[in-house]
């Protein structure tokens, strides 16, 4: 049998996530949405440009949670997205109900799958869905710092003029106003980006990536980012599928880690078969440290918002 990923919510990030999934070949992709018409119409015209790109893979749409049994690896976009003005957080509320039945229902009919969670606010989404599901933290794995990371090393490598993949770069913490970038990390070519230049240029490029999701709500104006997010989710499905053990940033809850427990925060991972396989612990700076503990503290807020 071919694997299966599905991909629930048929928006703007749940479309992007089951194009590039169906392009990837190596699985059949179920997307799945309240609005039936809205699935099934996505995966028919994503189903209809696979031939042109040369990809075999089946795409179904549905409103049918047994569509989804067997799946490998289920991605949860669905829920409101932000307005201008907005935070991630003030989504909180609305997106708490949503998240549970879908979690609900994911754990009955795929209990042996692993959640990659893209739904805002993630962190606190993220938690809300272990709760749920009761699935271990290696299983429920949220989408936030490979795209916070990519934004920055997309100013990074635009402002020094060179090639994307020459540039690294981490951010950890709550996906929110708290993320920790860690500029002191970033390398070009292996030579530091604090090297190439001066502070100032490093904290703005630092403030565009943290305000990366606003600046694009802010040009959009109904709705938020997707293609980025769709790709920082897809890259998940296939360290996980392809069983890469790629070391990435992704949003888990941390029981003593960097002395913080029982939360979701974005720290490295690595991601394989087993979806977390090891939990990084990298040498932050007393300055650093201390930015993750605020940032937990905030999805810790967050997260009692919604009575947990
Ligand atoms: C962003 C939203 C989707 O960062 O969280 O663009």
């Amino acid at each position: 049998m071919r694997t299966r990923i599905s991909v629930i919510g048929a928006g703007m990030v749940g479309g992007s996530c089951a194009q590039r999934l169906a392009e990837r070949t190596y699985a059949d992709v179920v997307l799945l949405d309240v609005v039936e018409g809205l699935a099934r119409g996505k995966a028919l015209d994503i189903l209809q440009s696979l031939p042109v790109v040369g990809s075999d893979a089946r795409v179904l749409g549905t409103s049918s949670y047994e569509d989804v049994r067997g799946s490998e690896v289920v991605v949860v976009t669905s829920g409101v997205a932000r307005k201008p003005g907005m935070t991630r957080e003030d989504l909180v509320l609305m997106n708490k109900k949503v998240i549970s039945e879908v979690s609900e229902r994911i754990a009955h009919v795929a209990p042996d799958s692993i959640i990659v969670m893209v739904t805002n606010p993630l962190d606190a989404m993220v938690q809300l869905a272990l709760h749920v599901t009761g699935f271990p933290r290696t299983k429920v794995i949220g989408q936030s710092g490979i795209l916070d990371a990519a934004r920055l090393r997309t100013f990074i490598a635009a402002e020094l003029g060179v090639s994307v993949s020459s540039v690294t770069a981490y951010i950890l913490g709550g996906h929110g106003n708290t993320m920790v970038a860690l500029p002191r990390l970033s390398m070009v070519g292996g030579v530091p980006l604090t090297d190439l230049l001066p502070p100032e240029r490093v904290q703005a490029l630092v403030d565009r990536a943290v305000n990366g999701g606003a600046e694009i709500v802010q040009l959009l104006q109904s709705g938020s980012a997707y293609y980025a997010p769709a790709a920082a989710a897809v890259s998940m499905v296939d360290a996980i599928v392809l069983d890469r053990k790629e070391i990435v940033p992704c949003a888990v809850r941390l029981e003593g880690e960097y002395g913080i427990g029982g939360v979701v925060v974005g720290v490295m991972v690595q991601l394989g078969a087993a979806g977390v396989e090891q939990i990084l612990q990298l040498a932050l700076t007393d300055e650093e440290a201390a930015a993750l503990l605020r940032s937990a503290d905030s999805v810790r807020e967050t997260v009692s918002a919604m009575g947990y």
